[in-house]
This record gives structure tokens, C-alpha cells and sequence, in this order.
């Protein structure tokens, strides 16, 4: 059974307690409205670790000014049943007075540069150091051994990465497979913004990703991958962020150069923005 603590003395209390018998504890730290991907995290971090906690707190200082933040899904009985079908031993429910305990305007704030400054950064200005700082906390909050995050956010993740790194965080950081759905769409709690007749379009995010690697694999330029790409995107009615062929530290790669690539894509279909990528 999953037991909801809301209170951050007993959730000190509940790892302490845990460390103490010398258990490992996982961390997998989510804004609610779970779905398959979030609990495949739970279970991936389980096969590391004997207990593990999961958050839900829709945090206020990685959402823009014309974000949604104030209508992002809140479903908190679901999320409780996935996370106790998932494995799940306590759900960690801060509220914003706990996790910012000065205020909103006057908390500390953590900036990561580089990685952090590139394409999600520059379309969604602060939004890295929103998730730094909330990051940050609940890892001070939960002090777990291993934390996981899902590769979807690859960009997250990368900044993630050199947070724990630069700050020296004792965590390892495990990054979870993407969850699609049949057509290939990553699962995603935005997904369920989309209208009837949008939802089968945004499954064209996962092709185009295939042709952009594909294009490359075949020899065709980095510069021309991409155009073709945000051209596919928008010929399906789409307005494109970005659609990018990346090194794994999201650097941009020059032409014939060998080694891994990820695609990556952000663009929107209605008021509903998506994004997704491909490493191959
Ligand atoms: O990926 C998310 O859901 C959020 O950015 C995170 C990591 C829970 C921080 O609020």
C-alpha cells in the first residue's frame, strides 16, 4: 500500500528511517496526471533500489506567463492507484508554501548554463531554471540514491545531468525509455489538450523524427534534414519550434562527422505544444 505524505518531517522521517536499515531509496519526482510513461519510471528505478518515492507538484516557476499552469490537469486519485499499482511506497505531496518557503518571487534560484540555454531554453525563457530549482529541492527534500527521468525531456534530462553533476548531487540519474502510443505518439499529459482531429496529426511529430534520421543515416546534410523536416511538420499543419538533428549533448554536429545523433522536435498543433525526439 502507498502511503501520501504531505508533512516534510515525516518524509525525513520515512527515508531516514528507511537509510537506517541500510535500504536504497529511488526518486521519481513528477507534476501529476501520471500516465504509462511515468509509471514505467517507477518501476524502471525500482529494479535499483528497494523503496521508492515519487512527487507531484505542479511547480510554479518553470511555467511562462502564458504557460498552463493554472489548467494543467490535476487527477491526484488516478496518480495515487498508478503509483501504488507501479510499485510505488510514498507519494510526496509538497505544496508550493512548503516547497518555497519565502515565496514564489524571493526563492533562490538555480541556473544551469550551456546546455540549458538552447532550444527549449530559448523558446521557453526561465522554464530550465524553474525545473533546477524545484529539482534541487525535492532532491534536498527526499535525499534519494538514484532518481529517474523520462528521455522524452531529453533536453531536461541533459540539463538534469549537469546540475547533479556541478552541484555534486550523491544521486545517479537514470534516464527512462519514451512510452508511446500505438501510432507512435509520446505519451505525454498535454496529449489529452488535443482535439479529435489533431490527435491522429500528432502521431506525424514520431514519422517525421524516422525520416529526419533516416535523411541522415542516407548521407543528406545536417542543414537539409532539418529543413525537410520542419517543412513535413508544417505541410501537416503544424508551427514548428524547432526540428533539429543534435549531438547527445544537443551541440550541433558538422556534416560527415561520426558518432550518435538525436533528432529533436517541438511544434505545435493548436494550442497544444508538443515535443519529442529520436536518438539513434
Ligand atoms: O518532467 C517533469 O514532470 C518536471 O519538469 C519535473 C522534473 C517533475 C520538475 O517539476
Amino acid at each position: 500500500m502507498i502511503e501520501t505524505i504531505t508533512e516534510l518531517d515525516a518524509l525525513r522521517e520515512r527515508v531516514r528511517g528507511w537509510k537506517r536499515e541500510g535500504l536504497r531509496v529511488g526518486f521519481v519526482p513528477t507534476m501529476g496526471n501520471l500516465h504509462a510513461g511515468h509509471f514505467s519510471l517507477v518501476r524502471l528505478v525500482r529494479q535499483h533500489v528497494d523503496r521508492v518515492v515519487s512527487s507531484v507538484f505542479v511547480n510554479p516557476t518553470q511555467f511562462g506567463p502564458n504557460e498552463d499552469f493554472t489548467r494543467y490537469p490535476r487527477t491526484p486519485d488516478a496518480d495515487t492507484a498508478g503509483l501504488s499499482d507501479a510499485g510505488c511506497d510514498v507519494l510526496w505531496l509538497p505544496t508550493v508554501e512548503s516547497m518555497y518557503p519565502f515565496g514564489v518571487e524571493l526563492a533562490s534560484r538555480v541556473h544551469v548554463p550551456g546546455v540549458s540555454g538552447v532550444l527549449e531554453g530559448e523558446c521557453r525563457p526561465g522554464h530550465f531554471d524553474g525545473v533546477c530549482t524545484v529539482v534541487s529541492r525535492l532532491f534536498n527534500q527526499v535525499l534519494p540514491d538514484v532518481a529517474a527521468f523520462g528521455l522524452k525531456d531529453y533536453q531536461q534530462l541533459a540539463v538534469i545531468r549537469q546540475l547533479v553533476a556541478d552541484l555534486q548531487f550523491p544521486i545517479e540519474i537514470i534516464g527512462g525509455p519514451i512510452v508511446r502510443e500505438a501510432d507512435g505518439l509520446a505519451m505525454s499529459s498535454r496529449n489529452q489538450y488535443l482535439g479529435a482531429e489533431e490527435r491522429p496529426r500528432a502521431a506525424t511529430i514520431h514519422r517525421v523524427l524516422g525520416q529526419m534520421r533516416d535523411a541522415h543515416l542516407a548521407g543528406t546534410p545536417r542543414a537539409q534534414v532539418e529543413a525537410q523536416g520542419r517543412a513535413a511538420l508544417a505541410d501537416a499543419g503544424f508551427v514548428v519550434d524547432y526540428a533539429v538533428l543534435r549531438r547527445p549533448d544537443l551541440s550541433e554536429p558538422a556534416d560527415g562527422e561520426p558518432g550518435p545523433r538525436v533528432a529533436l522536435v517541438a511544434a505545435r498543433l493548436g494550442n497544444t505544444r508538443l515535443i519529442d525526439n529520436l536518438e539513434f
